[in-house]
């Protein structure tokens, strides 16, 4: 495997099997996986909790200058719990509420500085998987590989749809298909570094790939572009 640590970009729209790959890839090469999507729903979870109107720009980048979001190892799990103001939040910024308001709150330069500073600051060792979806095109342009996820709208609901059933949630899969649009059309038509895929990212196609396939395919990547990386040895 590598003999540097690479920063590793992976983007994608919702559900695209961004995060369980990059958290697996992150697994196997003992990088730091970094959830960048995390950060934005901490920031809407307190925007909620403080009864801000999430449509607020000004009063929303005010409350994001002065938040602190890091992250936690859990011990047993080996996951990276997000914490807003040293507060574990892991669970709380999966409900459907912050999921409905994040794509906008995400939208706001005000919102957006701050916590890109925090990626760059995480990342600037390299040794790092951080999966969302201006990683490639603004906070790493130039990351040693950049990958960019992308799977048809039907399996992408399909594969929220087990995830949610396992959380014990029941929500109708058309229902899903066409949050996960909406939520898509939001991230992809932002004014301030919409999602797009970076000119130099690899398109991986993850429709029928299994999660296996999905990681053993990013990890063939990471091996080609440390191969590139290595000292060419002379003779003699
Ligand atoms: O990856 P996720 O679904 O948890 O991300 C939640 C939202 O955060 C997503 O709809 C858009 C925003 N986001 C972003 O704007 N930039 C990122 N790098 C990651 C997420």
């Amino acid at each position: 495997m590598p003999n540097r640590t690479l920063v590793i970009a992976i983007d994608g729209p919702a559900a695209s099997g961004k995060s369980t790959t990059a958290r697996l890839v992150a697994e196997r090469l003992g990088y730091t996986y970094i959830d960048t999507g995390a950060m934005y729903r901490a920031v809407t979870l307190a925007v909620l909790r403080n009864g801000i109107d999430p449509a607020d720009d000004s009063a929303v980048s005010a409350l994001a200058r002065n938040l602190q979001i890091s992250f936690l190892r859990d011990p047993d799990s080996g996951a990276l719990h997000t914490l807003l103001n040293g507060e574990d939040v892991w669970q709380q910024i999966r409900t459907p509420e912050v999921t409905r308001n994040v794509s906008l709150v995400s939208s706001y330069a005000g919102v957006r500085t701050p916590v890109v500073e925090l990626q760059q600051r995480m990342g600037e060792q390299g040794g790092v998987v951080m999966d969302g979806r201006d990683i490639g095109t603004m906070v790493f342009p130039n990351a040693d590989l950049k990958i960019f996820m992308v799977a048809n709208l039907d399996a992408r609901a399909a594969r929220r749809h087990v995830e949610l059933q396992h959380q014990g949630a029941e929500i109708e899969l058309d229902n899903l298909a066409t949050e996960l649009a909406e939520r898509d059309r939001q991230d992809s038509t932002r004014h301030h570094s919409p999602l797009r895929k970076a000119d130099d990212a690899i398109e991986i196609d993850t429709s029928g790939l299994t999660i296996q396939q999905q990681v053993e395919r990013v990890l063939e990547l990471v091996k080609e572009r440390s191969g590139e990386e290595e000292p060419v040895s002379l003779p003699g």
